[in-house]
């Protein structure tokens, strides 16, 4: 590639250099040929006029006295000149009085008439000069003479011309390949260099690399000095982006790290507080236990009344405290991943549903073989929550359909379980998954809602994703992918 630029930016100078040389030089030979033909030409018709006007004034006698035998004489001065070819003085009637051929030429038969009131009159021919003049004797034309002068002399001239035209040209090009040689060296080379050092910028993504200023020529040098300028100024700018964008990533990394060690210690707090309050807790329920076991009888009954209030609210604060626990244990276990039927478990809980209240007309359909890859313990707490959700929130119906199953959105498999059960407000649908934020109270349906804050962070723990879509006594349903790739984490 950079070599076919190389012969290209020289073979250009060359071709430049050569077409400027030869034109210039066709345009001065052509030049010069020409004026040389002219004046050639005009000094030949002078110099046929003057032997026309010397052997037409020689010849006058002789046409007088009709002695051919004079005019003969007279022609053959001629035989000096060697250009002559033919030529001839004739009567005024028009019948030759003599005739003059050079060796291997032919006398003229027929002339051309002369024009009228002109005393001499030339014509130029390809191969022949024709001049003919008038004798005139006191006034009177008395005939012609002619003289034919062969041109063989010019074109000999043009040949020579030509010779030394082309030969001029073949030295020129001689001249313009050594000229373009060392133009070459100066101009091309320097640009070449250039070209080279930016693709190799462009390919290599360094900035470091420079341009070579050594160039005889003070706009390649610009050109190299400018080019060099800009690639500092990129090579500056870009170690400055390089500086601010490391900088960005230790802050984020320094910040994550911040992030993750406050939501342990959050965590660690929050575990710690939920299982210290065990303890008391525990107190509290044995000891109204006991109180209500041992001395009933002493109370009455609005005092074994408020012990009883004592006893189920202690129930269902432990029972939060458990949730608690169980919510801040997902996110701290070791995660195991393997293969996991969503289609079994999903299958098995619902029976297990099916066996608590035989009673229910629940129809449920799932598709087989709906395998994920995750870890199964923390994808059957998945399942059973959100299974046992549509249980639940299907139980105001007389008849209820639950499914599960997968469709696909943007090339990832999206999993899903329906039901046609209570629904909510779409408008909440995010809050869902927020502890104990609960669309229905627990009069209506019983629960603490932790359930899909535990779902939403089992999903995340496996890179996917989780959302509701749902409308108030048309049902709901709940969508999740997982993001895990096919093998062991
Ligand atoms: N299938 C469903 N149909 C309608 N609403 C639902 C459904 N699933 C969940 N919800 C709504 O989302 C809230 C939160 O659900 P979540 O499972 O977290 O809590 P919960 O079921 O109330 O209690 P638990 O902690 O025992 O699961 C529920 O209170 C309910 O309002
Ligand atoms: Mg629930």
């Amino acid at each position: 590639m950079a070599e076919k630029r190389t012969r290209s930016i020289s073979g250009r100078l060359m071709m430049m250099n050569i077409l400027v040389s030869g034109i210039a030089l066709l345009l001065a030979c052509a030049g010069f040929f020409t004026y040389d033909q002219i004046t050639f030409r005009q000094s030949l018709v002078r110099t046929l006029s003057a032997q026309a006007q010397i052997i037409a004034s020689n010849s006058v006698s002789a046409i007088l006295f009709n002695d051919p035998q004079a005019a003969t004489t007279t022609l053959s001065a001629l035989k000096s000149f060697s250009n002559i070819s033919s030529a001839g003085i004739l009567r005024s009637d028009g019948k030759p009085l003599a005739q003059y051929s050079a060796a291997g030429q032919k006398p003229l038969v027929t002339l051309p008439q002369l024009p009228k009131g002109g005393g001499e009159a030339h014509w130029f021919g390809t191969k022949h000069l024709l001049l003919i003049r008038q004798i005139v004797s006191q006034g009177k034309s008395i005939g012609l003479v002619y003289l034919r002068a062969d041109l063989h002399e010019i074109n000999q001239r043009l040949k020579r011309y030509a010779t030394i035209t082309i030969s001029v040209l073949l030295i020129s090009l001689l001249a313009a390949l050594l000229v373009s040689g060392a133009f070459r060296k100066s101009v091309a080379q320097p640009i070449v260099q250039l070209a080279n050092t930016a693709q190799e910028v462009s390919r290599e993504k360094d900035y470091s690399v420079r341009a070579s200023t050594i160039a005889d020529n003070e706009e390649v040098r610009v050109l190299v000095t400018s080019f060099n300028q800009m690639l500092q100024e990129i090579q500056q700018r870009d170690s400055e982006l390089q500086q601010a964008h490391d900088k960005l990533e230790q802050r984020v990394s320094d910040r994550t790290r911040e992030l993750v060690s406050a939501n342990k210690e959050l965590e660690a707090f929050s575990y710690s507080v939920s299982h210290d309050l065990r303890g008391p807790l525990d107190a509290i329920n044995g000891f109204a236990y006991l109180m209500l076991k041992q001395y009933s009888a002493n109370l009455d009954p609005q005092g074994r009344n408020l012990i009883e209030q004592i006893r189920s609210g202690g129930k269902r604060m432990t029972e939060l405290i458990d949730d608690l626990l169980n919510l801040s244990r997902i996110t701290s276990s070791v995660m195991h991943s393997a293969k996991v039927d969503l289609s079994t478990i999903a299958r098995s809980i619902m029976e297990e549903l099916c066996r608590t209240a035989p009673e229910r007309k629940v129809q449920f359909t799932t598709s087989e073989n709906e395998e994920a890859f995750g870890d199964p313990h923390l994808l059957q707490i998945v399942m059973e929550n959100l299974l046992r959700n549509s249980w639940k929130y299907t139980s105001h119906h007389q008849e209820a359909h639950i499914e599960f199953g997968h469709t696909r959105a943007e090339g990832k498999t999206v999993f899903f379980v329906k039901d046609d059960g209570s629904g909510f407000d779409p408008r909440w649908a995010d809050r869902l998954f927020h502890p104990f934020q609960r669309l229905h109270s627990s009069v209506e349906f019983p629960g603490n809602g932790i359930g899909l804050a535990t779902v939403r962070r089992i999903i995340q723990r496996h890179g996917g994703e989780v959302w509701a879509q749902g409308e108030i006594e048309k049902g709901a349903t709940f969508y999740f992918t997982l993001n895990l790739p096919d093998k062991n984490v």
